[in-house]
Formats: C-alpha cells, structure tokens, sequence
C-alpha cells in the first residue's frame, strides 16, 4: 500500500469540458473525497469523487450485484465469497452481459500466500464443432448476427463452474449462502434498469426470435419491459437452487445440462452442436499470470486464450520510454504514441494470440524486452505510421509456424468486477456472454453465451493458418483483461472492463491514467477514451477528448467520434485504507467499509 501522491492539475481540467451526468454519480454521493490541495480539489469536487472506504470494497456494474458481494465481506467472508454473490446477482440483473451461461477469467491476489494466480473459464467449442462451423454453404463467412443468434455460436459455460471451484478453494462462507443473495433478489424481483430498458428495446427483433427469451423480456402485446418496472425470474431461482444443493454438477450434469443441450441443439434456424460430453468435460484452468513491468509497477493480467494483458503489457512496454507524464493528457502527442503503439500490438494480437492449449504462441517472445524495444523504435519519430508498415513482428520464438492475420469480429459486452478484502485477498474477474445478451437462447432463467463467434471466422489467410480458427475443444481468443497491479509485491490497483476488443485500450489507458497521470480511480474511470485498434482513432463524443479530433487529424488520423461505452471499474489500495471509482458510463457503483 502507498500513499497516494500529488495530483496533476491541467488532467483534471478537461473533466469540467467532459464529464456528463450518470446515475452513478449520484450512487456515490456519499462517497468521503480523496485528500486534494486547492483549486484542484475544486475541479474534482465537480465530478465524482472516488469511493473511500478502510476493510474492504466491491466496484461492480449493478448496485444490487455490488450489496451482495458487499453482504458476504459484512458477513465474515472474503473476496471470493463477495466475487460469487456478486457474479449471481449480476447475471440476474445485468442479464445482457454475463451470467452462468457464460464464461469468465479471474485473476486474484491470495492474500495469506502472497500469490497472484489466474483462473481460467473460458468457454469451449464443442467437441461436434467443425472448422466450417462459422462458414456458408460457399465457404464464405457467415454474417455476424447471422452466426451470434441461436444455438451455432454456443459454447460450453465455464462461469458456474469457476465460481464452484474458486469457492471450494479459497472461499470461507458456505456455497449456499452466497448463491442466496441472488436466489432472493430472483424471487422478490428487482427494477429494470435504464440501461437494460434500452438494450431490450434496441435488440427487439433479435431478441424476440426464441419464445423463452421473448417471454421474459417483453409483455405479451410485444412491449419490451421498461425501466422501473420490476422483474422476477423464478426459474433463475430454480437454477440457483438446485446448484446451491448440488453444486457445479447439477448445472454440467444434471436436468440443466440435458435442457441446455436440446435449448442449443432444437434452435431453430441455427442450431448448435454442443453436447453432454461438452458440459461433462468442462474444465477450469489455473494459468501462470502475464506480467510487465512498467515504470517498476508489475502489471498482471490474464494470459491466452485471453489477448488482454499481452496486448495492454505491449502497448505499455512500446510508450515506456516517451514521458507521457510531461506530455499530459490534452496532447496530441501522448495520443499518437498510445495509438501507435496500439496499432502495432493489435497486429501481433491478430497474428500470434489465441489458445496455447491448441496452438503455439510465442507468450514470452510478445512481452520480451528487447523485441519491444525495436517495436517501440518503430513510434519514435513524430508521425503517424501508413498503414502498410503497421505490421506483426517477429518476436523471439522457437516454433516455425508461419501465421495468417486473424478476422475475429468482436464487439462491445461484458462485465467487471473489482474486490478487496481486509486480509489482502483482491479480485479482478472480467465476466461475459460475449455480445449484449448472447445468443439469446434462454435456458433455465438465464441467456446461454455466443461466445464461440470470439473465433475467427475464416480458417486462413492466404492459405495460412489462423491461430485464432475454431477447433473442437478451443477456447476463442478474448480480450478480456482483469488486472492487478502490483507495487513491491503488493497489490496496489485491481481493475478491468468491458468493451469488446476496446477493452484493451480502455484498461491500457486507465492504467496510463492511474501510473502516469497519477489520478485516483474515480477519475481514470471517468476519463475520456480515445482507442485505436486498427489505424482509425475512436475518440469519445461530447467530451474533452473530442477536442483532440482535428488535432488527430491534422496529423493524418481517420477519426471516429462516438459512444465509446467502457465500464471500467478500479480500486486503489493506499495506505489509507482502499479508494474505488466505477464507470460514469454506465450504472456500477464501488460499496465498502
Ligand atoms: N467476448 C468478449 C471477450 O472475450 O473479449
């Protein structure tokens, strides 16, 4: 833990010209604001101050899912207690972004080891699944929402099964009473949300092909709920239940699994090929954590099938030896220098990046030293690169593959979770059904995943492989990136988000914000984005940051001014107890004591 240091007046000043109000604000309105000197204090004051608490915290994107995990820290239990509660009543009332028919990763600090680990949920193909599964009759493609909706882009759910196993490790609490939070609030009902409201009524067509689903979301006239009328989901209540008795093996064996399989399998006009096998053999996977170390912070995230923390570790190491600290926010410098060097990630991420278990991936090789010193040569003169020298490397490798350049189409889902404990335990679980209410197949009270169109579609480039091809068995490649960040061996921030494959870009620059720009959580959640994945500048709208557009034009930038929806939430652990912001964005909130 550290002292928070001094803060950098002219970042602050663009929140006055950006920040709009949220909900969440007024979540935290009794949030205690961080110690601030002066007029600086003052420009904060008129955004959201960060959440301030001394045993522990929660930062989660719904406020009932955060009281539930906040419920379990009350109660005696620790970070992975709370993270189970949380995640239950998340999939009940964030339905639209993770849920048990979904998958997820957690990277976490055992605090009484001392021993930063991750785990591994991540969904699989089935093992029926062919490497046509996501190609037409031609060979061709298949449209995305073409392939998301029904039962094709199902895979086997992980997430129950991460929760099960992480629990019966290192939880305190018992099984059963962090599944009840989410069994009472199913049963009571909850409020729909503004923001739920809106997905419904935006994905109407889509979400009323399957009956169940249709069911669920819409009066019977073929009204979407609205916000503020509540919703009760008994059969999620039934799920939950029979998992709480029985454990994971009620949900990969049991009547669940039989209904999942024949939801998936009967889906009319698209079905799938998963099967009981699938769910019988689903395993979670304990993998060695992906570090860098940038400016003698450890930043650790989630290694393959997950792109996240080698591509953020890239982008970081490849900005390392330019002062962005000098060079501030509101300089157009600091943003030619992270898109650059963001453009230069995202092509060896679309080259080498996707399930170890099934291809070689030079892991080491991506985050060496000296491979990203050359690449970050490659951003050292004062100009934007054409788009023909934007190229993958050749990082240090012994394996001869050559790779085709992956054509995932990946957009924006998924949810975060941050935590901490009083005994030192933290939690970074970045959770999902990949697109906004996945393959809308309703099963049990809950929308099974479409997570398997995290693959790319085509099988090669050019007649070369690509690493990131469906094959029976394979977890997609994610961009998913929970992260911890340690000083000296502590954890001193923990934090993700969603965003599709902007989730990168969101945590690369949060990290940024929080290292480099020295801000609290708050105000590096509340930041305004500016994201670059393939060459085209995606700058957040009706912010400060869309007064950089000309400026990133004038130095040969193709600009995007738009929604940039993040949901980033982080928690500082000072010594001062701990310090929590949540994305302004969008409806989470961070709860402690
Ligand atoms: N489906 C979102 C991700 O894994 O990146």
């Amino acid at each position: 833990m550290r002292l928070r240091r001094s803060i950098h007046l002219t970042v602050f000043a663009l929140f006055v010209a950006g920040a709009s109000p949220s909900i969440a604000q007024d979540q935290a309105s009794d949030a205690v604001q961080p110690e601030r000197g002066g007029s600086t204090a003052k420009v904060v004051e008129e955004v959201r101050g960060a959440v301030r608490a001394a045993r522990h915290m929660v930062a989660s994107a719904h406020p009932l899912a955060a009281e539930a995990g906040l419920a379990m820290l009350r109660a005696g239990g620790n970070a992975i207690d709370a993270m189970v509660a949380t995640q239950f009543v998340l999939g009940l009332v964030e339905p639209q972004s993770s849920g048990v028919g979904g998958g997820a990763f957690l990277v976490y600090f055992d605090g009484e080891a001392e021993r930063l680990t991750t785990f591994d949920g991540r969904e699989t193909a089935p093992a029926l699944a062919t490497p046509r599964l996501f190609l037409d009759d031609d060979g061709k493609p298949l449209e995305f929402f073409d392939a998301v909706v029904g039962g094709r882009s199902v895979g086997t759910p992980g997430t129950v099964m991460l929760m099960a196993e992480t629990h019966e490790r290192y939880g305190k609490l018992p099984w059963r009473t962090v599944l009840q939070p989410a069994i009472a609030v199913a049963l009571e009902g909850f409020p729909v949300s503004p923001r739920l409201a809106d997905a419904i009524a935006e994905d109407k067509e889509r979400l009323s092909r399957y009956p169940g689903t249709r069911g669920y979301f819409f009066h019977a006239d073929g009204r979407p709920l609205a916000a503020g009328e509540t919703l009760t989901n008994v059969p999620y209540a039934a799920t939950l239940q029979v998992i709480a008795e029985e454990g994971p093996s009620a949900f990969y064996r049991g009547p669940l699994a039989d209904k999942i399989v024949e939801a998936v399998r009967d889906a009319e006009g698209n079905p799938g090929v998963l099967s009981r096998v699938d769910l019988e053999n689903y395993r979670v996977v304990e993998r060695e954590p992906v570090c860098v170390t940038y400016r003698a912070h450890d930043v650790c995230g989630m290694g393959p099938p997950s792109s996240g923390a080698l591509t953020i570790g890239q982008i970081l190491k490849m900005v390392e030896p330019f002062d962005l600290a000098g060079l501030g926010f509101m300089n157009v410098e600091s943003w030619r220098l992270i898109g650059e060097a963001s453009r230069l990630a995202f092509a060896d991420r679309g080259r080498y990046m996707a399930d170890t278990d099934h291809v070689a991936v030079p892991v080491d090789g991506l985050i060496d030293e000296d491979y990203l010193a050359d690449r970050s040569a490659l951003i050292a003169e004062e100009r934007v690169l054409a788009a023909g020298e934007v190229q993958p490397g050749t990082p240090p490798w012994d394996h001869a593959k050559i790779l085709g350049d992956d054509k995932s189409i990946e957009l924006p889902s998924t949810s975060h979770v941050s935590i901490a404990d009083e005994t030192g335990n933290v939690v970074s679980l970045t959770t999902t059904i990949e697109n906004g209410f996945g393959s809308r197949l309703m099963v049990g009270g809950f929308l099974l995943n479409n997570e398997l169109t995290d693959f790319s579609f085509e099988t090669h480039e050019n007649g070369l492989p690509i690493a990131n091809a469906v094959a029976p068995g394979k977890r997609p490649r994610s961009s998913m990136a929970p992260t911890i960040v340690l000083k000296d061996g502590e954890p001193l921030y923990v934090l993700g988000s969603p965003g599709g494959s902007r989730i990168i870009g969101y945590v690369a620059q949060a990290l940024i914000s929080l290292i480099d720009w020295e801000l609290d959580p708050q105000e590096a959640a509340s930041l305004p984005h500016l994201v670059n994945r393939f060459g085209e500048y995606d700058v957040e709208e009706e912010t400060a940051a869309a007064d950089l557009a000309a400026s990133l034009v004038g130095i040969g930038y193709q600009v995007n001014v738009r929604d940039l929806n993040s949901g980033l939430h982080i928690l500082e652990m000072t010594l001062d107890g701990l310090l929590g912001g949540a994305d302004p964005r969008r409806e989470g909130v961070a709860v402690g004591d």
